[in-house]
């Protein structure tokens, strides 16, 4: 297990950033920047030990800084969208910053996903990790409350990525802290991932408006082409889908406190199997519709459509205003804490 630093560059007001590498024992790798705590790179072996980097993204900070559908970054205060940059807490009506249309969408114009992060190499029983700690100070973003947040990001020698996310504050305030990989396990850049089985353990899901704002509803997910509680191609039936896959499932779970397996994917070419686990409610499957051939990435392919899906881990979409959704309110003296964990293996 070993860990390793360089310079990643600088921000336009000159903050040095740097890189991090992380390995397991198992020769898996993942590059980590502090940075929007952005995983950058992350390595793992097919079923032949041909060694692939399953995660889009670039090379240099400066393409991140300039242009980035948040590709492997840390999300927050809270991620997906809140109504009209708008909710109520404690008979306070708070404002936030509006940045997707008329709503408020992964923490605002400068979330967490764009700023510098402090960043501490941490070694335990169970792997090699970095804790990246950040203070969002009272009415960031419209948010309100000075809200302390660490987020530490484990390789375990079992094969995963595990992030802890932990948050204190000194007043009330919603948060939803999600990671945003785009995830192809064929190998970033390698085509799309309609081919790619998809398993999530959801039977029902929360559908949304036009403007991508849940209704409210909770709905089955049964006969339709949202159902992926049996393994099914993401694009077996994406075209019946308008717009591609941007969902928030509600996941299946038997107890409210622990792990339990949220999604699994398997990508037959390479044998690679990613399992999900999370202590969250909710995962949003996002299937990289957004992405257009604009950007290129690290292997210099430009990202086409669909070339890359998410599995965000979360709270749902809007919970500050939907009294039905479990709520995303962390009081002063409360502790927040979550764990998702993205396993690897092969078939
Ligand atoms: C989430 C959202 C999508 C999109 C992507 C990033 O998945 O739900 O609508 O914003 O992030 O482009």
């Amino acid at each position: 297990m070993i860990i390793s630093k360089e310079v990643f560059g600088k921000t336009a007001d000159g903050i040095s950033v740097d890189l991090y590498t992380l390995t397991n024992a198992n020769g898996v790798k993942t590059r980590i920047t502090n940075y929007g705590g952005i995983v950058v790179s992350l390595e793992v072996a097919d079923r032949e030990g041909k060694i692939d980097d399953v995660v889009l993204g670039y090379n240099s900070l400066a393409e991140y800084i300039k242009d980035s559908p948040y590709f492997g970054a840390v999300v927050g205060r809270c991620g997906n969208r809140i109504a009209k940059g708008r909710f109520t807490l404690d008979g306070v009506e708070y404002k936030l910053a509006v940045n997707n249309g008329e709503n408020h969408l992964h923490g605002g114009l400068k979330g967490f996903d764009k700023v510098v992060w402090e960043a501490e190499e941490v070694e335990t029983p169970e792997g090699v990790g970095l804790k990246l700690s950040y203070l969002s100070k009272d009415g960031e973003e419209g948010y309100p409350g000075n809200l302390r947040c660490v987020v530490t990001y484990t390789l375990t020698n079992d094969n995963e990525l595990k992030i802890n996310y932990e948050a204190e504050t000194d007043k009330a305030t919603p948060i939803n802290l999600t990671h945003h990989s785009y995830f192809n396990l064929a190998g970033e850049g390698n085509g799309d991932i309609l081919g790619h089985e998809l398993m999530l353990n959801a039977d029902s899901y929360t559908p949304v408006d036009e403007g991508l704002i849940p209704t409210g509803e909770i709905k089955s997910v049964k006969d339709s082409p949202i159902d992926f509680t049996e393994p099914a191609a993401i694009g077996s039936r994406i075209s019946q889908v308008e717009g591609g896959y941007d969902h928030n499932y509600v996941l299946n779970r038997d107890n409210e406190d622990l792990l339990s397996l949220a999604a699994r994917v398997y990508e037959q070419g390479s044998g690679r199997v990613m399992e999900v686990y999370t202590t969250e409610p909710g995962v949003q499957f996002y299937s990289g519709n957004f992405l257009d051939g604009s950007l290129a990435g690290k292997s210099g392919e430009a990202y086409g459509k669909h070339y890359g899906f998410c599995l965000e881990t979360q709270h749902f979409p809007d919970s500050p205003n939907k009294a039905n959704f479990p709520s995303v309110i962390l009081n002063p003296g409360e502790k927040y804490s979550h764990i998702t964990v993205y396993k690897f293996a092969t078939r």
